[in-house]
């Protein structure tokens, strides 16, 4: 009797673990299902996370949050950690990394049409930029990179570029003579250093402190945040504001990432986007002034040449890549555009 009683005891203890067991398996269940409910799209870009461009990549991640009630997010990878822009943008291609920010100048080495917007002094003011990237000639672009499965999604404020150099002071085009002078990649980052009279040396951003640092080259180009952020003033401590181009950083989906999205998605990432564009405005002349008092402050001198020097000299390359009717069409719709 007391042996049954027993039993009897112990397979209602064995029920109320089974109960309890089967409570905590159903939140299990639940939470594992919240977890992978959220679609995370991976974003991968190679500036440090103190620049301007990136807090628009960090309003882009919010947006998105806020727009799909936490039903998208994307994991933002930044530094060059998952690779060059180069890299990346073919990491995009294969669908292994959802997302990039990238210059004008790396897409371009996939997507020819983009080269227009690195013409020596095409935009005429801020203004004139804006009107052109958030017009129909900015959302064509965006568009062409699908058949290289780039889609553009919208264009950040990258400033204007200007010369650094390590050992001698550029304050007009001839002072640049014989220098070399580090570009990106694309032919008319090249060119524009060559017509200049200097030797240009194509490398990735992320090794140039170091190319800096042991003579390798003799300077580079590129917008105050970017000088500032790279540490590069440490060693470079003159800056010429030529101002030669204003090239715009782009954000792109790889079409196999967006591929992936329902038409719900793909809407809150377009938007989100274009809304981080927005504040991204904002963040990048807010950097360019202190950027500007940092340079200052580390004793790097700065000067304003006689822009017109560098635009006579650079002038010939409108002629030599626009040689192609399509594209001498674009700029003369760019130049037309207020
Ligand atoms: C800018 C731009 C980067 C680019 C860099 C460069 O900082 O935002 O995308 O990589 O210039 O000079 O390579």
């Amino acid at each position: 009797m007391r042996k049954n009683i027993l039993v009897l005891k112990k397979s209602k203890c064995q029920q109320r673990i089974c109960e309890i067991l089967s409570v905590i398996f159903l939140f299990l269940v639940i939470a594992c299902k919240k977890e992978t409910d959220v679609k995370v799209l991976t974003f991968a870009h190679n500036l440090p996370t103190s620049h301007p461009v990136h807090k628009g990549v960090e309003a882009f991640k919010e947006h998105l949050e806020s727009l799909s009630e936490g039903k998208m997010s994307i994991d933002i990878y930044a530094n060059g950690n998952l690779g060059t822009e180069r890299e990346v943008l073919e990491l995009l291609q294969i669908g292994s990394v959802s997302m990039t920010k990238v210059s004008a100048s790396a897409i371009s080495n996939f997507v020819p049409e983009y080269l227009v917007l690195g013409i020596p002094y095409l935009f005429r003011d801020k203004e004139h930029f804006f009107n052109v990237l958030e017009g129909k000639i900015g959302e064509e672009l965006l568009e062409k990179g699908t058949t290289s499965w780039l889609r553009g999604l919208c264009f950040y404020d990258a400033g204007s570029r200007s010369f650094y150099t390590k050992k001698k002071p550029v304050k007009e085009p001839k002072d640049l003579e014989g220098m070399k002078i580090r570009v990106m990649g694309d032919k008319i980052s090249v060119s524009l250093v060559q017509s200049l009279g200097a030797a240009p040396t194509p490398m990735a951003f992320g090794e140039l402190y170091t190319a800096l640092q042991q003579g390798v080259v003799d300077g580079a180009e590129n917008n105050a945040p970017s000088f500032v952020t790279s540490m590069h003033f440490e060693v470079c401590k003159y800056y010429c504001l030529d101002e030669h181009n204003y090239l715009p950083d782009v954000v792109v989906i790889g079409t196999k990432s967006l591929e992936k999205l329902t038409l719900q998605e793909k809407k809150w990432v377009f938007e989100a986007a274009k809304l981080s564009a927005q504040k991204q405005k904002i963040f990048w002349q807010e950097a360019e002034i202190q950027s500007v008092e940092i340079l200052k402050k580390s004793g790097v001198e700065f000067f304003t040449p006689n822009k017109d020097l560098f635009r006579v000299k650079t002038e010939v390359l409108k002629t030599e890549f626009f040689k192609d009717e399509k594209r001498l069409k674009m700029i003369e719709e760019i130049e037309q555009l207020k």
